[in-house]
């Protein structure tokens, strides 16, 4: 890949809820600005089909889908700059869907947090422990996946709660790449710990789950009535305040500079009244929000000027998705039976299997392993555990690249090995550079 390319940002907002201050401020507010730097290519999607997994009621979904695009355009986005599309809009996506699944192990899918949770909730409650698992719980990580590999993103931005899935999009890429050469882009999580969180109403994280969320869009007066519903402590007027650990406080700080923060502070110290300052965070948050607010009206309720745009969006998204698609089924063998190119291709199944494999894998310690078998299965290689699946990746293109070299290089993070398993490695390692060169000169 050419070094000047531009770094490729890809996220995905899925569409079951009406935006809150809390995704304004973690997200789109940071995620717009982020999208106007030169020298990044963005893709920002609907993540409609991940909302069918939570939501089964259309009206919900269509509703959810029209207020996320107008929030995103009314804050600023670009849909000309940026690749701005509807998930569902892309079927090369649910396409790519398959292709991964058919290379992912199940193993992978059952420690996924999401999942997890739920098994364990239902564990709990001494249910059944697949209770209100669908499939399309178990497999969101593999859409996901898809929805990222798809484009070939080097960095997705998203909140903590997501990096495990990014990671999991990165084991897909690396064992498709692996099987069938190199395809796909490995992705990174980017994490910005600038970028706050905001509490609700009730002091914990503003969250849908919780309840306590302040529609982004709200009319005004039904802003200042939820501001107003802030927690605060019971001091009185004239008492000074507490910053630390004040909601109103952190709410105040992720909408106004510096120095309006530390007026603010001064005020605190100074006794302010709750209800005052309630009323100073309302019309700091409604100065920002305010001229949103008629764009977000307007797009609203014009839902046919959004549906152009996002299908426009999908024109560009597809200019990319359609021929790369076409590559992965030609990688993986889904082709035009008359066209030439079986040739070379109709690899025996058995010569196939008889080669040299890393598996990778993570163990109850909570570490990323990864073991080195020959033709046969038998183990030449054991690594110790790695705190991440790259950790664990880095050292095995290591081995891949220097081979016998690397086994010195990486003596500390393997298990010990006589000189005759030396050897065995050697040849394994030197086997599989091999047969790589053979496959790309194909
Ligand atoms: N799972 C993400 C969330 O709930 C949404 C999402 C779907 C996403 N596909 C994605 C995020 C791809 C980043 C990249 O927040």
């Amino acid at each position: 890949m050419a070094t000047s390319s531009p770094i490729r940002f890809l996220t995905g907002i899925t569409t079951s809820g009406t935006p809150h201050l809390g995704n304004y401020v973690g997200s789109v507010r940071p995620s717009v600005r982020f999208s106007r730097q030169a020298d990044v290519q963005s893709f920002y999607f609907l993540a409609d089909y991940h909302a069918l997994i939570k939501v089964d009621e259309p009206a919900r979904i269509q509703r959810s889908t029209l207020e996320i695009a107008a929030t995103w355009l009314a804050c600023g986005l670009d849909p000309e700059r940026v690749t701005f599309y509807r998930q569902s809009d892309v079927p090369e996506i649910p396409e790519l869907t398959w292709l991964l699944t058919c290379v992912t192990g199940k193993g992978l899918l059952n420690r996924a947090h999401a999942y997890k949770a739920q098994m364990d909730k239902n564990a709990a409650r001494g249910e059944d422990p697949d209770a209100d698992v669908s499939a399309g719980l178990f497999m969101y990580p593999v859409l996901m996946g898809a929805d990222i590999l798809m484009f070939n993103a080097h960095k997705v931005p998203v909140g903590r709660d997501q990096v495990q899935h990014i990671e999991m999009a990165r084991d897909m890429g690396q064992r498709f790449n692996h099987l069938y050469g190199e395809h796909f882009t490995l992705p990174e999580a980017e994490i910005d710990d600038a970028v706050a969180t905001l509490p609700g109403l009730d002091g914990r994280k503003m969250s849908k789950s919780y309840d306590n969320t302040i529609p982004l869009f709200a009319p005004r007066a039904q802003l200042q009535k939820l501001i107003a519903g802030i927690v605060t402590d019971s001091r009185a007027p004239g008492e000074p305040k507490d910053t630390e650990g004040s909601a109103l406080f952190q709410v105040y700080q992720a909408f106004a500079d510096a120095e309006e923060t530390e007026t603010l502070r001064r005020a605190f110290a100074e006794g302010i009244a709750w209800g005052e300052a309630k009323q100073v965070l309302f019309e700091r948050i409604d100065r920002e929000i305010a001229p949103m607010r008629a764009s977000y009206e307007a797009l609203v309720s014009d839902p046919a000027r959004i549906e152009k745009i996002l299908l426009a969006g999908a024109e560009k998204a597809r200019a990319i998705s359609r021929p790369f698609m076409a590559e992965l089924r030609h990688a993986v063998g889904l082709r035009n039976l008359a066209a030439g190119g079986s040739r070379g291709v109709a690899r025996p199944k058995a010569a196939k299997a008889a080669k040299p494999a890393f598996k990778q894998y993570r163990e109850k310690d909570g570490l990323f392993y990864f073991k080195l078998l020959d033709e046969s299965g038998a183990q030449l290689l054991q690594s110790l555990g790695f705190a991440s699946p790259q950790d664990a990746g880095r050292a095995i293109g290591l081995l891949r690249e220097q081979r016998g070299a690397a086994l010195t290089l990486l003596a500390a993070q393997l298990e010990p090995i006589d000189n005759a398993n030396m050897r065995a490695a050697t040849d394994a390692l030197e086997a599989l550079a091999a047969e790589n060169s053979a496959d790309k000169s194909d």
